[in-house]
This record gives C-alpha cells, structure tokens and sequence, in this order.
C-alpha cells in the first residue's frame, strides 16, 4: 500500500463527527458525470463500465469536479456505481447509453437465486475497485478526502430483479408479497457482500462511506421496516467490526441515504450512520427536530433549482443553511438527489460558492 499524502482539508471528516466546524463543508451526489464537458472528453468512446474499471481513467474522472471546483468543494467520491455488487455476484449489467442500466438475464423465480455466487470473493471479484480508490487517493495527493460507497440492499435487489430502471417495480414488489423468504435470502447475500466491499474500499483508502438506499421511497413504512432497515443496521454494525478486524483504528465515518423516506428519518437517526443524507422533500428545520442531534445531516437543495437563475439558487442557499442551523455543526451540503446530465457547470459553481458564502458568515 502507498504511503499517502496527509490530508490539507479535512472539513468533511471533522463536521461528520459532529465537531463545530468554519463552514460546512460541501460535495454533490454525482459530481463527477455527464454535466461536465471534460468528463465525455476523457470518457471518449469507452463504456462506462471500462472507465470504472480502468484506474487511471477512475481517477481522472473522480478528480474533474475537484478541479472544477478548486477552493469550494470538500470531498471527492470515486467514479464507479452501485450495481458492481450485483456484478461480483455473478451478474451481467451493462449501462446502455441514454437509457441507463441493464441486466439481460434477471432474477426473476426464488430458483434464480442458485445462479449467484455464494461465498463472493470480494477483494478477488471488486479488485478493479480497490485498484480504483488506491490511484485516486494518491492522485487526490491530500487535496480533499476520498469517499467510497455502495448501493442498499433493498435497491440492489430492485435492479437484480427488475433488470434496470422501472416505474411499477413489479418484479421486486411481486417477492416482496409472494416470495418473502427469498427476498430476505437475497437481502442478506448482498448485505454479506456490501459490508465486505465498503471495508476494503476503507483498506484501499477511502476516508468515508455513503450508502445508497435509492428506493427506499418504493416501501410503505412497514415493508421498510422489515426489507430496508433491518440490512442498513446489519452494514453499519456489522462494518464497524469487520473494519477493526482489519485493523482499521480511526473512526471512518459513514453516511446512509434513503431516497424518498423522509418519513423514517426517526428510525433512520438510529441506524448507526454518522450522518443521514436528505432529499429536498424534507424541511431543514423539521429535520434537524426530529434528528435531535442524534446525526450528522446531510442535503438537500432539490437538484432542479440549479435549473434556477442566481438569485433563486441564492434563496434556496439561504433558506437551506438558515434551516439546517447556519451550517456550523451537524451539517453537510449536497443536494437532495444527484446532478443532471443537462446541469450548467457554472450555476452548480455558483450554488457551491453561494454555500460558502452563506455557511461561513
Ligand atoms: O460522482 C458520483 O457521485 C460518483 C459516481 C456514481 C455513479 N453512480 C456514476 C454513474 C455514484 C455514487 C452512483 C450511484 C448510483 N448508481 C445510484 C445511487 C444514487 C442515485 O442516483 O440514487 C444508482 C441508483 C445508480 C444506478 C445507475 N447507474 C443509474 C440509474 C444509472 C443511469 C443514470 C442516468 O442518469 O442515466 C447509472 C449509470 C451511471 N452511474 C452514470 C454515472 C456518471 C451515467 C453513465 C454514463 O452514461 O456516462
């Protein structure tokens, strides 16, 4: 393993334990992709997958919006996708251009589960990954922490079952009431799997993690309570002590993001994250009420402001750092959801700039 470069910014990490920081610090779900010019530059002609895959091209796309946004951005998150677990457990996916992902042969019967890999070999599987995160901390050279993440298990379970994006989800919804067994087979397959990549990522140099629980909004509070939040803990507990097998000392904080079920942000304060990602359905204020410090929060401008002129995006910045405290403690900007492919770089640059600006005064 590199020796790496000690860390000049480390805002993020002090404000995710909680501690009175500056400023809040600031970093965008899906910073590096499609909205920026220079991302389809290095992309070219290869597939998404290759580009995850190929460490250098990893690295080079992680660290775009670092330099795009020198001075006002405080995290880095390695360019890659939750639907590579699905992939180390023996699936297909491709992402298929202007139409996203997609698997050709998706679990669809409880006898499909027999075509996964028990017993993944994740650091063998994921290697790439690792290899990935390795090259973009060395490259980051300490100019802001790297994140890893993974995808939740209810959502992974959506996309193996459904085979790509859905509006009805009608397979994973169909095991849910037919086959509920099998789901929580499948549930816990992947969960076994995400706390060993998340551990590894943290091994190969990541300094915090997210999870995606991107379809949480998809369940009544009672399927979340039984599909959901039992494998979210599970990966935070169960994280916690892989790690210090491992021989990890620091504390690396983790963050959970259920899309879509503000309404559960009581049980999710509990889950054993550090910090609870939001999407913009939520009120700041009503938010950080029912967190009761319990966790560090994290969001939630709607993505769709940006579409917004200055001004616009400058009362959206105000009201969001005013309701979330000042933004001194306890809080991480992002927006609620991730960037969009049609963004102008220059208003999310002003959106970033506008936060410092509002969260230091
Ligand atoms: O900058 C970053 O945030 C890091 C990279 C990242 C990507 N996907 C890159 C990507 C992260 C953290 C993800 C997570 C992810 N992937 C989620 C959870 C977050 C969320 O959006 O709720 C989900 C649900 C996926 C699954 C996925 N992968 C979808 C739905 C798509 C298609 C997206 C689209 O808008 O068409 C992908 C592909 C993908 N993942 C792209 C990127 C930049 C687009 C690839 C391309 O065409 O160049």
């Amino acid at each position: 393993m590199p020796e790496f470069a000690p860390l000049k910014n480390d805002l993020i990490l002090r404000a995710a334990r909680g501690e009175k920081v500056e400023r809040p610090p600031i970093w965008v779900m899906r910073q590096a992709g499609r909205y920026l010019p220079q991302y389809h530059v290095v992309k070219g002609t290869n597939n998404f997958f290759t580009c995850c895959r190929t460490a250098s091209i990893a690295a080079e796309i992680t660290i775009q919006p670092i330099e795009q946004y020198d001075g006002v951005i405080d995290a880095a998150i390695i360019f890659s996708d939750i639907l590579v677990i699905p992939q180390a457990m023996g699936m297909h996916v491709e992402i298929l251009d202007k139409i996203g992902p997609h698997f050709p042969e998706p679990l669809r019967e409880p006898e499909d589960l027999a075509k996964l890999n028990t017993d993944v070999d994740v650091l063998k599987e994921l290697d790439w990954a690792f290899k990935a995160i390795t090259e973009t901390r060395v490259r980051l050279a300490g100019r802001v922490p790297l994140l890893g993440f993974c995808g939740g298990p209810w959502t992974l379970m959506v996309y193996m079952l459904e085979g790509g994006g859905t509006k009805l989800f009608r397979y994973a919804k169909t095991w849910l009431y037919k086959h509920p067994e099998a789901s929580h087979k499948l549930l816990q397959q992947i969960t076994d799997v995400a706390v060993e990549f998340l551990a590894q990522q943290v091994v190969a140099g990541a300094q915090m993690l997210q999870v995606f629980e991107s379809w949480a909004g998809e369940l009544g509070p009672a399927e979340f309570d039984e599909f959901s939040l039992p494998y979210l803990k599970q990966i935070s507990s169960r994280l916690r002590a892989r790690l210090a097998e491992l021989g990890v000392t620091e504390h690396v904080p983790l963050t959970v993001f259920c899309r879509g079920a503000m309404w559960a942000l009581d049980r999710v304060a509990d889950a054993g994250y550090d910090v609870v990602s939001l999407d913009w359905t939520i009120d700041p204020a009503e938010a950080v009420r029912i967190a009761r410090g319990r966790v560090v929060l994290q969001g939630n401008m709607d993505p769709g402001a940006i579409y917004g002129t200055d001004e616009a995006i400058t009362r959206k910045v105000e009201a969001m750092v005013a309701g979330f405290g000042g933004g001194k403690q306890g809080y991480i900007v992002n927006l609620g959801h991730g960037t969009q492919p049609f963004f102008d770089p220059a208003k999310l640059g002003w959106f970033m700039r506008e936060c410092v600006r509002v969260g230091s005064a």
